[in-house]
């Protein structure tokens, strides 16, 4: 965590004040750590290949991090620390493919995600995004429920393979967005 000074008492602070963005190239190293801690410690949320993504180079993690028509990746910032991600993809003229959503344990039920989730679907509203889809593992409860709180509906079950090697049951949701 970011430390600023406290000109009032003379000591350092913590400084707790989140804030949030799209990510840009700077945040390649910051994406990188956050991404690999995710895959790592909570592999079992991620549909992803750990090794490959240890495998990336600083170039491509840049390139993660950069904005287009087509995708963005947003974050939660502590201070100067990144502190929670979360992905957008096109996946065809219409839809936009959902990911990478990860808060780091210690800022977790802060609101953050939710502040993630408002911001991602606002973008992917803008792009002409109508509907997102992502999957979420059958047995995160906690993430299945929100996504349905907001709106988010089961379309496909199937099994799938995570990155700690668990293969389990997943459900593809779909979520209308709001022009
Ligand atoms: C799922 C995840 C992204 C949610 O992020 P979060 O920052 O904890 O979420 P929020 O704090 O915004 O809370 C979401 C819900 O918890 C509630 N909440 C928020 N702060 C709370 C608090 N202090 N006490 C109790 N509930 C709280 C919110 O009201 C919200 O519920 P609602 O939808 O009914 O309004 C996060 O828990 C996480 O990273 N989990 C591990 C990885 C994961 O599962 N990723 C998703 C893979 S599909």
């Amino acid at each position: 965590m970011s430390l600023i000074q406290n000109p009032h008492a003379g000591l350092t602070q913590p400084d707790t004040s989140i804030t949030t963005r799209i990510l840009c190239a700077n945040d390649a190293q910051a994406l990188r750590d956050i991404r690999l801690h995710a895959l790592t410690h909570d592999g079992r949320y991620f549909t992803a290949d750990r090794a490959a993504e240890s495998a990336r180079t600083m170039n491509q993690w840049a390139q993660a991090c950069i904005e287009t028509c087509d995708r963005a990746m947003f974050g939660a910032f502590a201070g100067n620390e990144l502190v929670a991600i979360m992905g957008a993809q096109k996946f065809d003229k219409t839809t936009v493919r959902y990911g990478s959503a990860y808060v780091m344990p210690a800022f977790r039920r802060s609101s953050i995600g939710t502040k993630l989730y408002n911001m991602r679907d606002a973008w992917a509203a803008a792009r002409g995004f109508t509907t997102a889809v992502f999957t979420i593992r059958a047995d995160n409860q906690r993430s299945r429920d929100i996504q349905e709180k907001q709106g988010a509906v089961v379309f496909k079950i199937e099994p799938l393979r995570f990155a700690d090697g668990s293969i389990a049951e997943t459900m593809w949701y779909k979520k209308y967005l709001m022009p």
